[in-house]
């Protein structure tokens, strides 16, 4: 009988990536889904009860993602030798994505700041409201924060689509590094 497939473990393997890794990537796919469908609806259906309940969650869970990307930066340095090698423009890619995944959600931070409302996501007091706004800041953060969300978006397409297409020197897909992690 051939040995059973062990199970691939906490820590990334450079054929695979760890329970980890693929947990955070797999949920912030689908946190980052519903993120940009509430700036969709803000933009496709303004003032409807649809983007009511859309949109009621999208600085929580910017903030969310904000502190996911966090961890899963510091859980990739911690792996970094060890991670599957996807190659230069990959590895520059993937580094994009990092970085606007962290940019955006400050942008936003930076526009509730300087809207002087206050900001408390889920409840957490982050800023207590002030009495003026930072005009200047408030446009700045908000037109980086779409432009950057947006292509945030684009470049998500693009990775899915590499991510179908891409096979390894064996032939196999690199799908399965973030599915089975082998
Ligand atoms: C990874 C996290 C985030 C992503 C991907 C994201 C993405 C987006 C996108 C694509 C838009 C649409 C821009 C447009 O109107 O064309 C938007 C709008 C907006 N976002 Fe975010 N966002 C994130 C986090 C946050 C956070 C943390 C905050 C606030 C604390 C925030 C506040 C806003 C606001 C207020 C708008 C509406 C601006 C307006 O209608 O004038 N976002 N976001
Ligand atoms: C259906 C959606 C998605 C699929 C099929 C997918 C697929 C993959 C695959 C196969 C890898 C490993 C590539 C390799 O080993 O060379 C990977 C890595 C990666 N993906 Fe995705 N992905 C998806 C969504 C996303 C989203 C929404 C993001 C967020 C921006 C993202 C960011 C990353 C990053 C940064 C890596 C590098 C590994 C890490 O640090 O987690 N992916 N993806």
């Amino acid at each position: 009988m051939p040995p059973p497939v062990s199970p691939s473990g906490v820590m990334d393997r450079p054929d695979g990536y760890g329970v980890v890794s693929r947990s955070l990537h797999w949920l912030m796919a689908a946190l980052l889904a519903w993120q940009f469908t509430s700036a969709a609806v803000r933009q496709l259906l303004p003032e409807t009860p649809i983007e009511a309940f859309f949109w009621s969650t999208h600085t929580s869970l910017g903030f969310l993602l904000l502190i996911l990307v966090l961890l899963r930066g510091v859980w990739a340095l911690v792996n970094l030798g060890r991670r599957p090698d996807s190659g230069l423009l990959a590895g520059l890619g993937h580094l994009v994505l990092y970085l606007l995944m962290i940019a955006i959600p400050t942008l936003g931070i930076l526009r509730a700041y300087a809207r002087g409302r206050g900001y408390s996501p889920f409840g957490i007091p982050v800023f207590s409201p002030r009495d003026q706004e930072i005009e200047p800041l408030v446009e700045v953060a908000n037109a980086w924060h779409g432009l950057l969300g947006w292509t945030l978006l684009a470049l998500i397409v693009g990775h899915v689509g590499m991510a179908f297409l891409h096979r390894r020197a064996d032939g196999r897909r690199v799908l399965t590094h973030m599915t089975k992690g082998s």
